[in-house]
């Protein structure tokens, strides 16, 4: 346990008639113990403060830096999305140029968005299978060349399907420029830990800003989350004062507490649990090998030094079935509930908190799933299946960039404007953000121009019945400039 979860417990029983906030005063009498307002507490004396901590907080920070070697790192409990805002505008200055993933998450499209900022995107590589894979390092430097004024780099990595870049190569150009890199790294806190890609981890890497999920990959509560820096070209008091804008000033303290527990259990317990886990992972990746219909992209992806495989994706375009009929079964018939599904795939997320028997659990639905499919089709008539499968590669057509007319900034403040069917916008500049999810990764932003091509996929996609999200959440409806 904690130090600050038995000074949380230790203060409850200490009686002290709580005459300050939060409303519910701990009156269990009346709201009852099921949630735990016993230790829900605010800043009150001996507590320390999270926007200046020099006590319990800050002995919680210390053991994140010593548990990550970082220069310095701060907790987060309003989650990564709280540290990539702090994160970037830490850096810039409003209207910087700044050198960004295109498949950056939309906390890092709403940091250029108030930053006013100028976004030269990089692309990601994209699979056979539609799936995107890193970040190349020459496209950093071929962009860092043609744009001397840039002022950040930022990239995700790894990706939501567990896809990691050379951050490490990306980090060295980067800095011959003396220009800072922060990584996106919401899906990688136990990346450190893990035997054979630690290395590739974005702060082993030498990147400058680092933000992770805690609770998306290890045992934390939702929410939690780190920023950590390293090197000379980040200031430490700008991103504290960044924080205290984008933070709440009422942190709570079981999140906090649930941090120093996640990291206690990660120092004296990390290294035989996350033995445990490779080798359950293993297994997994090993019996899964023989698959025959669905395949996990783990046992396929070329470059298999720069994968997590934590991230089970379990790949359908093989199979006569799409990833959300697959996540669907699961959770129907064998009451597995997977993290997100795709056309073409279907993500399990797993932990050290997973068990073998977990693992197998899953494993044996797969393999159930896997030989009914291949009974169906030897029965089913293979014109349909090839008719499905075409279908499911026209999904891979890759669309370009589109032109940016003006800032996302002065999109979404123009007023100037209208609803539209999205098949009547040729041409019209879209105030709204237009994205497919899963992954979330916009198709445009607002600003940008909406081209033929551009309805063509939407179509496309609605035809696969893959939802598609605006900033209004008004589709086929979607605004623009007049
Ligand atoms: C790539 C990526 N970055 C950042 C975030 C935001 O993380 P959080 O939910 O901790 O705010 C997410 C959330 O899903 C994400 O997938």
């Amino acid at each position: 346990m904690g130090n600050l979860q038995e000074k949380l417990e230790e203060y409850y029983n200490k009686d002290y008639l709580p005459m300050h906030m939060p409303g519910h005063k701990r009156n269990v009498k009346l709201l009852g113990e099921k949630l735990p307002y016993k230790i829900d507490i605010t800043e009150i004396d001996g507590f320390d403060d999270l926007h200046h901590a020099s006590g319990i907080i800050k002995n919680i920070e210390d053991k994140a830096k010593k548990v990550y070697g970082s220069k310095r790192s701060f907790i987060l409990v309003n989650g990564s999305t709280s540290g990539i805002l702090a994160g970037i505008r830490s850096v810039v200055n409003f209207g910087d140029k700044v050198l960004v993933a295109r498949n950056s998450h939309k906390s890092v499209y709403n940091a250029i968005e108030i930053n006013g900022l100028d976004p030269i995107y990089m692309l990601p590589k994209i699979g056979s299978d539609g799936i995107d894979r890193n970040i190349d390092s020459k496209q950093v430097e071929e962009k860092l060349k043609e744009n001397k004024d840039i002022k950040l780099v930022i990239l995700t990595s790894p990706t939501y399907e567990g896809v990691i870049s050379d951050v490490s190569s990306i980090v060295s150009i980067a800095h011959k420029y003396n220009i800072p890199v922060l990584v996106d790294e919401a899906h990688g806190a136990h990346l450190t830990f893990m035997e054979n890609i630690c290395d590739k981890e974005a702060l082993n890497a030498g990147a400058d800003i680092v933000i992770q999920s805690l609770h998306k990959t290890l045992p934390s509560l939702t929410e939690t989350a780190l920023l950590h820096i390293k090197g000379d070209l980040v200031k430490e008091e700008n991103i504290s004062r960044e924080l205290s804008i984008f933070e709440t000033s009422s942190p709570s303290y079981i999140l906090m507490a649930s941090i120093e527990e996640c990291l206690d259990i990660i120092e004296s317990k990390g290294k035989e649990l996350f033995k445990e886990y490779q080798d359950n992972l293993k297994y997994f990746y090993n019996e899964t090998k023989r698959l025959k219909n669905l395949k996990i992209l783990g046992n396929e992806i070329e470059n298999k030094n720069y994968y997590d495989l934590g991230k089970i994706v379990i790949k359908t375009d093989k199979a006569n079935i799409t990833g959300k009929e697959l996540i669907c079964i699961l959770r129907k018939d064998y009451k597995i509930e997977l993290e997100m599904s795709s056309i073409n795939y279907a993500l399990a997320m797993t932990s050290i908190c997973d068990s073998k028997e977990n693992f197998k659990r899953l494993l044996n639905a797969l393999k159930d799933i896997d030989n009914k499919l291949e009974k169906e089709n030897k029965n089913e008539i293979k014109e349909q299946e090839k008719k499905t499968n075409s279908e499911k590669k026209e999904l891979n057509i890759k669309l370009q960039l589109p032109k940016k007319e003006i800032s996302i900034l002065e999109a979404i403040k123009n007023e100037n404007s209208e609803f539209k069917n999205y098949n009547e916008l040729e041409g019209s500049i879209s105030k709204e953000y237009i994205w497919v999810y899963p992954p979330g990764i916009p198709l445009i932003t607002p600003g940008e121009v909406i081209s033929k091509e551009l309805i063509k996929k939407i179509e496309e996609f609605k035809n696969s019945n893959i939802e598609i999200r605006t900033t209004f959440d008004k589709f086929p409806k979607i605004e623009v400039i007049k």
